[in-house]
């Protein structure tokens, strides 16, 4: 069975199950389930009927794709993700991306739940991110690589689309919504970072997580052209606090910020 197979099965599978047309898709992060939980006329899909999609292990993950209707557009959720640290391949990893792309999807957003490195940050901050470190040594294009989803080598100039930045900025500034932006530096994980890893990490980046690189790498090399990403603050990532019962605080954090982050990207989705 090659990737292109199973892409062509989940998306089969998936059109069975809704006939809408997409507009956007949506990856919740740690904690920003309740995202999907805002689209109406929804249908969910359990991943477990998915072909070839795991059902992911992370606590405060639901692990289903919720579509419908979400700020007056075709959204598709992924309430859960798959995280390289789980033990799933890359591959598996960005999987979802590659079947929101062959759905014919051109916008992504992507959420997660991220430390502060910087100092200027505070934990319920929403950061956009403006560019990425990839921390991982992970790249889901490592390969053969298929032609029909994507060259073999892409552009990474801007991952993160200047246009949407901006659109988001705005709507920001008009909703009297706090929002940072910065570079977003991925890890594996799951152990949580050294004092010298953070030492070192806050002198390139800002917010520190386990996730996003490989989906975003995965939807430009897929030529998904707004990717939008996302990170709360969940924990302040500076080296003086230790990450002791970190998980908890992490999802309780971002639910905290789910209001929040819906107001904005369900604004986001009527601008597109
Ligand atoms: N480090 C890595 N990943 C994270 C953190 C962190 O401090 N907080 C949320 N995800």
């Amino acid at each position: 069975m090659t990737i292109l197979n199973a892409i062509n099965e989940a998306v089969e599978y998936i059109k069975s199950q809704s006939s809408l047309t997409l507009d956007l898709g949506i990856i919740c992060g740690t904690g920003l389930g309740p995202i999907a939980e805002e689209i109406t006329e929804a249908v969910s899909i359990p991943y477990s009927d998915i072909p070839h999609f795991q059902s992911g292990s992370v606590k405060g993950h639901k692990n289903r794709l919720v579509i419908g209707k979400l700020g007056g557009k075709n959204v598709a959720a992924f309430q859960g993700r798959f995280h390289f640290y789980e033990g799933y391949s890359i591959e598996k990893v960005t999987f979802p991306v590659r079947v929101i792309a062959a759905l014919g999807v051109q916008s992504l957003v992507v959420t997660n739940a991220a430390g502060g490195l910087n100092h200027n940050f505070a934990v319920g901050d929403i950061m956009l991110i403006e560019d990425h470190i990839n921390f991982m040594f992970q790249n889901p294009l490592i390969g053969k690589n298929h032609e029909e989803l994507g060259p073999r080598f892409p552009d990474m100039s801007q991952p993160y689309a200047k246009e949407q930045i901006s659109k988001v900025e705005k709507i920001c500034l008009e909703n009297g919504i706090k929002v940072q932006k910065g570079t977003y530096i991925a890890v594996t994980g799951p152990s949580y970072e050294t004092r010298a890893e953070l030492r070192f990490f806050s002198r390139v980046g800002d917010a520190v997580g386990m996730s996003t690189v490989p989906e975003v790498i995965a939807a430009k090399h897929n030529g998904i052209k707004n990717v939008l990403g996302l990170s709360v603050i969940t924990n302040m990532a500076t080296g003086t606090d230790t990450h002791e019962e970190c998980h908890n605080a992490v999802v309780e954090a971002a639910n905290q910020a789910t209001p929040k982050v819906v107001k904005l990207v369900k604004q986001y989705i009527k601008e597109i």
